[in-house]
C-alpha cells in the first residue's frame, strides 16, 4: 500500500471513528423538536430512507433561541462536525467565512437551483459566489394566529389595524381569557420585536434599523414607539409568560384559553399537528401594521466538510433530496413554511399556505421583503444577540421605552 493510500485510509478511519457516521448515513443538528416541528423532520427522515440514507438525529430543543449554535462550534472545535446543520441566515455567512462548509455547486448547478431558489434566500445559500446549504422553506415572522371559535365568541372580526388589534385583546381580556399568547424568551420577544418595529415604522424605517444599523434610525421617536407597542403587548400576556415554550404558547390558541399569538408561520405546524384546519378552527393574518411586508427566514442544512467519501456522498443525497419539488411540498405542508423554490404550485396549501406564498412572491416584487432580525437574517449574529439583550431587559421592565432605545443604540455599537 502507497503512503497517499495509507493516509487516506487513516483518514477515513479517523472520520469515521470521530463522528461515528456510517456509510450513507447523515448526522443531523437541528432544533425541531415541538410537536409540528418533529413531524416536519420526519417527512425528512423518510424521504431519506427511501433513498437509503441512515439518519443519526441530534435535536437541541429551544426553538429559535436554542444552544444548537453553540453545540455547534463545540463539535467542530472538537473535530467532529456533524454532516448537515439546520442554520440561519447570517451564521450560514460565519460558517463558510471560516471555510468549514462543503461546496454544492456541482448538484447546484446539474439541479438548476440558481433559476428557481429566490434572490433573496441565495444571498444566505452562497457564499463567495459558490452554493454551501440547501434551502428548505421560507417562514415569515409577521404573522398573528387566532382562534376562530374565540373570536366568534368575542364578535370579533379580523383587525386590520393597531388599534382594532388592541381592542381585539382588550375584548378578549374583559371577557376572562388571555388575549395574548407568549413564551417570554428572548427570542419569542426578539419575534414580536420585528413586528412592532415593521409596523410602526414601515419598510425603509425597518431596512435603515435593523438591517442599515443606522445608530439615527436605532435611537428615534420611531423606535421608542416601538418600544411603546412592546408595553402594549406585555400589558396583554398572562402572568405565567416567563420562560414559556413558543408551542405552548401556540397550544393556549389552539384549546381556546387565549386568543392570539404573534409568531412566525411554524406556529401553523402546531396547529396541523393537531388536526385543525386554517380558516376553520384557527386564522391566519399579518401582525397589523405591517401588511404588505414579509419579514421572512430560511431554514437551510448547511453540509459541513467531512472527508469520508460516503459521508459526501450522503450529504448530496439529502441536498438533493431537501431541493425537491416533490420534498420542498411535503415538508412545507406540515412545517407551516413556504416552498424555497419559486416554481411550485400553491394549489396543495392550505389557506395560509396559500396566502404566504402569494404574499411573499408581491413583497418580493415590491420591495416589501425583509430578513427578520430575531431570526439571524438582518444582522450578524453579535448584533442580533445585542438586540435580543435589550428587547428582553425592556419587555421585563427593566428600562423604559426612550431607555431602551438609547440602549439599543450603544449596544449595536459595541457588537459591531
Ligand atoms: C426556525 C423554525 C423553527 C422555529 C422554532 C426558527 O428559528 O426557522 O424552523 O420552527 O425557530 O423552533
Amino acid at each position: 500500500m502507497t503512503m497517499m493510500k495509507k493516509l487516506h485510509m487513516s483518514a477515513a478511519i479517523l472520520a469515521l471513528s470521530t463522528t461515528a457516521v456510517a456509510a450513507q448515513e447523515v448526522e443531523v443538528l437541528h432544533w425541531w423538536t415541538s410537536g409540528g416541528e418533529a413531524a416536519a423532520v420526519g417527512t425528512l427522515r423518510d424521504t431519506l430512507a427511501a433513498g437509503g440514507i441512515g439518519w443519526q438525529d441530534m435535536p437541541v430543543a429551544g426553538g429559535g433561541g436554542s444552544d444548537a449554535m453553540t453545540v455547534l462550534r463545540a463539535r467542530v472545535t472538537a473535530g467532529d462536525a456533524p454532516t448537515a446543520v439546520q442554520m440561519l441566515g447570517f451564521s450560514i455567512q460565519d460558517w463558510a467565512a471560516e471555510g468549514a462548509l462543503a461546496n454544492l455547486d456541482a448538484l447546484a448547478a446539474e439541479q438548476g437551483w440558481n433559476d428557481v431558489v429566490p434572490a433573496a434566500l441565495q444571498a444566505f445559500s452562497t457564499y463567495d459566489g459558490h452554493w454551501v446549504a440547501a434551502p428548505v422553506n421560507v417562514h415569515s415572522t409577521n404573522w398573528v394566529w387566532a382562534n376562530s371559535a374565540l373570536m366568534a365568541e368575542l364578535g370579533i372580526e379580523q383587525p386590520t389595524s393597531w388599534d382594532e388589534f388592541v381592542a381585539a385583546m382588550e375584548a378578549a381580556e374583559a371577557a376572562g381569557h388571555v388575549a395574548l399568547a407568549h413564551g417570554g424568551q428572548a427570542w419569542q420577544d426578539a419575534t414580536i420585536f420585528d413586528s412592532m418595529v415593521m409596523g410602526v415604522g414601515g419598510p425603509d424605517f425597518y431596512q435603515a434599523a435593523m438591517v442599515d444599523l443606522d445608530p439615527a434610525a436605532l435611537g428615534s421617536d420611531t423606535m421608542v414607539e416601538a418600544f411603546q407597542r412592546m408595553e402594549t403587548l406585555r400589558g396583554f400576556v398572562d402572568d405565567n409568560f416567563s420562560g414559556r415554550d413558543w408551542n405552548l404558547a401556540t397550544a393556549m390558541v389552539i384549546n381556546g384559553e387565549a386568543l392570539f399569538q404573534i409568531m412566525g408561520d411554524w406556529a401553523k405546524g402546531e396547529f396541523v399537528n393537531a388536526g385543525l384546519t386554517a380558516g376553520n378552527e384557527f386564522q391566519c393574518f399579518r401582525v397589523p401594521g405591517t401588511e404588505g411586508t414579509v419579514t421572512f427566514n430560511s431554514d437551510q442544512f448547511a453540509m459541513f466538510n467531512v472527508s469520508d467519501p460516503a459521508a459526501q456522498e450522503a450529504q448530496l443525497a439529502m441536498a438533493s433530496a431537501v431541493l425537491s419539488p416533490e420534498f420542498q411540498v411535503a415538508f412545507n405542508l406540515v412545517k407551516g413554511s413556504v416552498p424555497a423554490r419559486t416554481d411550485i404550485p400553491s394549489d396543495q396549501f392550505d389557506a395560509c399556505g396559500q396566502m404566504g406564498m402569494a404574499q411573499l412572491a408581491e413583497a418580493a416584487a415590491n420591495g416589501g421583503l425583509f430578513g427578520s432580525m430575531a431570526h439571524g437574517h438582518a444582522n450578524p449574529p453579535a448584533v442580533q444577540n445585542a438586540m435580543y439583550d435589550v428587547i428582553t431587559a425592556h419587555f421585563n421592565g427593566e428600562y423604559d421605552a426612550a431607555t431602551a432605545a438609547a440602549e439599543l443604540v450603544t449596544a449595536v455599537e459595541i457588537a459591531q
